[in-house]
Formats: structure tokens, C-alpha cells, sequence
């Protein structure tokens, strides 16, 4: 590895800036930001039919495909000003013919830009950038500085103009990036009966879907041992989330994937062994809340240990569904349980199911204290309370964000952005010791941070798979 004090050499990676064979100085610093911003653009691109190229939201917004070869167009119309001088946008009439839609968006890039698979997008993506390249690299930094004295921006460099280019390519990943999270294949639910009750007005928990292909990527990619050891995790996915469970692949080894997916299956495993330790004591039921895509009920390895699956109305039948389409059976011990938190007592429900309130019980409440309001946070743990000594609750908070490090800051933000534009935001945080507060009631309390997992499933591993930071704790709290 590199080490900070050392200049990069020639020819480095993607992720260390600086100058590049072939380029003058500050042109090749420029070219290796240039390259890693088209490196941004081009991961989010793998798997895009020719359907989800023309997709359009609204009759107002741009396809993925439009925004493609606007970025193409915009080295091309960049090129001709400053590699040949013309004059902004007065420009030949075979590139107009070309390259206005692309450039102008709006209705004319909607009624000329469809039709196209990946790779035609790709090659002009491609054929644009390498013309520039080979332009930079017949140039200095002298010409690189030089400034146009009537660009419409005032003053301007060459610089400044490229940077403009560069910078428009990020802003054009934010909106490439939320029309793929919107694309009808991105988004089947296989269940065309799910009640209008639901987290999102018709539709079931996709924050579930998400961590359930966490848990089947862990199988099919991470090297043994698993730490959660999940045969079911890939069939429950069934053919109809195939193609999601693929998609999430190509960033399988990304910081931000491997934190994540360390912690999700980290939260089953801790919940499962803690189960397990009850079973060995005489505990014989287990409870679910927020159950999602959870498998357990169809692994249970317990003789004798009944599972309650609670979730919102949705999501479970969405999940019956899916078990029914994969031709995975409703386990005997198994009882499903419908009902909104913020709505319902699940106290009512699940005796109603025949869970026995006077017998020590398990619960798991994995992914769902974030996205509740404090009301229904607490009446369900009052709940949880009454049960008797030998019952136990695990489930995992989140710190609030003045409690996290400052490096940690943008990765919660980007991820509470991203679960609010599904419909599922994140509402409800602790510090831990406000968790001890809310806990009470209970005798004994488990707080596991990221460490601490670390060491207790993640230690003696090389692949280097673990949790990162601090945004996530598991709490064990026993009555
Ligand atoms: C991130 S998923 C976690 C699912 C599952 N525990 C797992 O770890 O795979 C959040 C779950 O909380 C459930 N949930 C969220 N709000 C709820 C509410 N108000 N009532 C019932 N369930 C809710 C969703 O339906 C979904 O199953």
C-alpha cells in the first residue's frame, strides 16, 4: 500500500489522484479525477435493459439513457469550444443534428433518445471521452490555465470549463442513481393483493427485501466460515428477486457493503445464539417482530420451540407469497402474526395466535426500533417487559448523529435518504445510555457495540469481512 507520505507514482490506481503518463502536469492531475468520476458513473451501470434505459418516472423527467449520452454530448460541445475554439454551441450542423437532444434534455432528448441497449450508450460514452483524452494529451498546463475572457460565467479557464464537465457528471450520478432505485424491475412485488394499509401506500417493507439479499449475498460470497450459516436466505428470494439478488453483486466488496452486511447478519446470528442459550433453559417460544424475509421458522433446529412471525400486514403477506412461490412450505410451528405497530396492541394479536403470555419467551426485534415512533417503541417494550423472568428481547438501535464520528456522518446520511425515498424513514435513535433508560424494567442488559461483535464472530477471519464504525449497536435486555 501507498503510504501517505510517499508522492503517487505514475500509472496509479483509480483512487490515488495526481499526474498521469502522457499528460502535462496539472492536465493528468485533472484526467485522474476525470477518470474516477467516469468510474462512479459506469459502476451504476451494469444490468440496465433497454427497458430500464427509456424508463421515465413522469412525463417531465429524463430517461437513464438520455442522461447517458447527455454526458457524452457534453464532452463533445465542450471539446469544440475549448480544443477548437468555436464558439459555444455554434457549432456544425452534423454535431447538432448528433448531439442536441442530448445536450438540450427536455422534450427533444425524450422524443429522439429510446431504443438503445447499454452498449450504445457505453460506445458514446467511450468514443467522446477518448477524443478528449487524446486532445489533453497534445495540450500543457499553460493551455490548461488559459482564460476566456468572454465565457458567459465571466472570466474562465480551460480548467474551470473540464472541471464543469467533471462536477456535471457527479450531479448526473444523484439522478441516474435514484431512477435505478425507481425502475419497475427494480422493484417487483410478486403480491398484486397487499392491502393499501401498508408502509408505503400498496406496497410491503422494501427495507426487508434489502436486508434479506444482504443475508443471501453472505452465502454466495463471503467466505467460510459464514457467520450466519443460512440455507434458506437464497431460495425465500425465489426466481422473482433473482436479478436484485445478482445486481447486488457487482458491490459486494465496497466499504459501505461490507459493513453493512457484516452488521445484518452479525444481528441474526447474535439473536439466533441467544435463542438458543434460552432453549437450553426451557424457553419454548420465539417471536419475530418485524419478522421481514427472516428464515429462522423454516431452519428452526428447536424441537418443541414454537415461532410467532409479527409483522405489518403487508410485508407478511408479501413474504406468504414469496414463500408460497418459491416452494418453500409454512413451517408447522410456525404462526403468522399481522400488525402495525403504531397501530395495534401486539399483545392482543399475538395471544389471540396463542402465544402463552405467562411462559418465558424470546424475542427478536432486528431492524425495526429505527423505524418506529417512540409511542410504539415503548408500548411494545412494555409488552416485552411483562413477560416473566427468562424472557428476553434482542434488537438493534441506531446512535443518533451528533453521537457519531464525524467519518460516519455521510454514510448514515446517504442511507437515511435512501430509506426515506422508499417510504421507510428512519425515525428513532438512542444514545446507549438513553437505551438503558428505556431498558428499566429489565434485570440484565447486553450492549454490544461494533467491536465487541467484532470480536465475538468476526476475529480469526482473513477476508477481512467485519463491521466498520459505530452507527448500529445489538442489545440483549433479560427480564
Ligand atoms: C429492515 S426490515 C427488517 C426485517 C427483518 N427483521 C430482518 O432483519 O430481515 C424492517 C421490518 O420492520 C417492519 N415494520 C416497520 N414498521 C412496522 C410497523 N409499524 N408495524 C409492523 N412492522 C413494521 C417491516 O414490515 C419490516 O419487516
Amino acid at each position: 500500500m501507498t503510504k501517505v507520505s510517499e508522492p503517487a507514482p505514475l500509472g496509479e490506481p483509480l483512487s490515488v489522484f495526481g499526474p498521469r503518463e502522457g499528460f502535462s502536469p496539472q492536465i493528468g492531475i485533472f484526467v485522474s479525477q476525470l477518470n474516477w468520476m467516469r468510474h462512479k458513473v459506469l459502476s451504476r451501470l451494469k444490468n440496465l435493459s433497454q427497458e430500464d434505459l427509456d424508463w421515465l418516472p413522469d412525463e417531465r423527467s429524463n430517461s437513464i439513457g438520455t442522461l447517458l449520452l447527455h454526458l457524452a454530448a457534453s464532452d463533445v460541445y465542450y471539446g469544440l469550444n475549448t480544443f477548437d475554439g468555436l464558439p459555444w454551441a455554434r457549432y456544425p450542423e452534423e454535431v447538432v443534428n448528433r448531439w442536441e437532444p442530448a445536450m438540450k434534455l427536455g422534450d427533444l432528448g425524450r422524443n429522439w433518445i429510446r431504443g438503445n441497449d447499454l452498449s450504445f450508450y457505453l460506445s458514446a460514452l467511450t468514443e467522446t471521452r477518448e477524443h478528449t483524452l487524446s486532445e489533453f494529451r497534445r495540450r500543457d498546463d499553460e493551455w490548461f490555465m488559459a482564460v476566456d475572457l468572454k465565457w458567459g460565467w465571466g472570466p474562465t479557464n480551460n480548467f474551470c470549463k473540464w472541471f464543469h464537465v467533471c462536477e456535471h457528471e457527479s450531479h448526473h450520478i444523484g439522478q441516474i442513481d435514484l431512477l435505478i432505485k425507481q425502475l419497475p424491475s427494480r422493484n417487483v412485488v410478486p403480491n398484486q393483493d397487499v392491502r393499501e394499509d401498508s408502509i408505503v401506500a400498496g406496497k410491503a417493507s422494501r427495507t426487508a427485501l434489502g436486508v434479506a439479499i444482504r443475508r443471501a449475498s453472505h452465502q454466495v460470497h463471503d467466505s467460510s466460515p459464514l457467520v450466519l450459516n443460512d440455507p434458506i436466505a437464497v431460495p425465500i428470494l425465489g426466481e422473482v428477486y433473482r436479478a436484485a439478488l445478482e445486481a447486488a453483486a457487482e458491490s459486494i466488496g465496497e466499504e459501505s457493503s461490507i459493513a453493512m452486511r457484516a452488521l445484518l447478519v452479525a444481528r441474526n446470528r447474535l439473536a439466533e445464539d441467544k435463542l438458543a442459550e434460552a432453549v437450553s433453559r426451557g424457553v419454548k417460544q420465539y417471536v419475530l417482530l418485524g419478522a421481514g424475509l427472516d428464515t429462522f421458522a423454516h431452519r428452526n433446529p428447536h424441537q418443541n420451540l414454537r415461532v410467532f412471525e409479527v409483522d405489518h400486514p403487508a410485508t407478511q403477506q408479501w413474504k406468504r407469497n414469496l414463500v408460497a412461490s418459491s416452494g418453500l412450505r409454512e413451517p408447522s410451528t410456525l404462526r403468522y402474526v399481522p400488525v402495525d405497530f403504531e397501530r395495534q396492541q401486539v399483545s392482543v394479536q399475538l395471544e389471540e395466535s396463542g402465544l402463552d403470555l405467562s411462559a418465558p419467551t424470546i424475542f427478536a426485534w432486528l431492524g425495526v426500533v429505527i423505524y418506529l415512533t417512540r409511542p410504539a417503541f415503548r408500548s411494545t417494550l412494555a409488552f416485552i417487559a411483562s413477560f416473566r423472568n427468562g424472557s428476553g428481547v434482542v434488537f438493534d438501535y441506531a446512535l443518533p448523529r451528533h453521537a457519531l464520528p464525524s467519518a460516519e456522518l455521510y454514510a448514515r446520511d446517504e442511507l437515511a435518504s435512501r430509506v426515506e425515498s422508499i417510504g421507510e424513514p428512519f425515525r428513532l435513535f438512542f444514545t446507549p445510555s438513553e437505551i438503558r433508560q428505556e431498558l428499566s424494567a429489565f434485570q440484565l442488559i447486553e450492549d454490544f457495540d461494533a467491536p465487541m461483535l467484532n470480536e465475538r464472530y468476526f476475529s480469526n477471519r482473513s477476508d477481512g469481512f467485519s463491521l466498520r464504525g459505530r452507527s448500529a449497536n445489538i442489545v440483549c435486555a433479560w427480564r
